[in-house]
């Protein structure tokens, strides 16, 4: 199972819809989208995605913005599903591949989404950027009330954790079941964590209970639980193992620790 890392592309959506529903199928995403997610929450989530990759992405170690990953296998071909796009989706030029790349594809296991903000601001200039980014713009089947009490708790935590600082945030990080615990979550930690190494920065996060122990591992500390109380925005989650979100902050040149040992 040789496991390489790559930047997404717009290819990737669908990749990208297969690893967050298996990852995240016993997490909060069901009470996103209580009824499933339709063909127009799925044309609505690869849209909004894809304007990510186009207009927010950072290439640079020195420009804020996202850096997203991929782990692919290279010893096993993309999975077809990967390459099937909702019938209503009107980018398919910009994100289908060729017959020539798709016989070429290695199957997507994993991904990785940071935020880069690799200079210190103003709360001034972080409000401004806030403003600008506007209100969530929700799919038309997903449960907004959580989604925006989950961001509204997010940006209380990163206010009082990360402060005026300079960052790198961990958003996401998925690993597809059948490859969970071969150490792919790991590979994607290394590489998204050299970016802060190279800029000197601490990394943030909030971190499901499966992610905490590898977090640790990696130097993340624990801060506290997110106050955010999923069952009030999603009554059916009352009935799952609590929801909680411990926000970790790793300090700027932690080193992993060997925990095991
Ligand atoms: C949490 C998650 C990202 C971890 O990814 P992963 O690929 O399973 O991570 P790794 O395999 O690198 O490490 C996981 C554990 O497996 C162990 N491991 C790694 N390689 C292994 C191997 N070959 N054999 C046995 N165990 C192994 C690691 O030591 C680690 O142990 P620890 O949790 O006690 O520290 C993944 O389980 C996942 O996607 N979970 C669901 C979504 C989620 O909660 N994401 C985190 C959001 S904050």
């Amino acid at each position: 199972m040789p496991i390489q890392i790559r930047q997404v592309r717009p290819s990737d959506l669908p990749a990208r819809e297969r690893i967050f529903s298996g990852a995240f199928s016993a997490g909060l995403r069901p009470h996103i989208y209580p009824n499933g997610m339709s063909e127009a929450d799925l044309v609505h989530s690869f849209g909004e995605t894809l304007n990510g990759l186009k207009n927010k992405m950072s290439t640079s170690d020195s420009q804020a913005g996202q850096r997203a990953f991929v782990a692919f296998d290279t010893d096993t071909p993309a999975d077809p599903s990967d390459f099937v796009f909702p019938e209503a989706w009107e980018h398919k030029a910009e994100t289908e591949l060729s017959e020539e790349e798709k016989k070429n594809a290695k199957k997507v296991v994993g991904l990785a989404i940071w935020a880069l903000q690799p200079s210190a601001r103003t709360q001034k200039q972080i409000d401004k950027e806030a403003a600008e980014e506007g209100p969530h713009n929700h799919a038309p089947g997903a449960n907004g009330a959580l989604v925006d009490a989950m961001d509204a708790a997010m940006t209380v935590s990163k206010k009082k954790h990360i402060g005026l600082e300079p960052y790198l945030y961990l958003k996401v990080l998925a690993i597809d079941p059948a490859y969970q615990r071969r150490g792919v979550g790991s590979l994607l930690l290394d590489h998204g964590l050299a970016i802060a190494d190279r800029c000197g920065i601490q990394a943030y996060l909030e971190a499901t209970k499966a992610g905490r122990p590898l977090y640790a591992r990696y130097g993340f500390e624990d801060r506290e639980y997110m106050d955010f109380d999923v069952v009030k925005y999603a009554p059916a989650a009352k009935d799952d193992p609590p929801h909680e979100f411990m926000v970790m902050v790793r300090p700027a040149g932690a080193k992993k620790i060997n925990t095991k040992a």
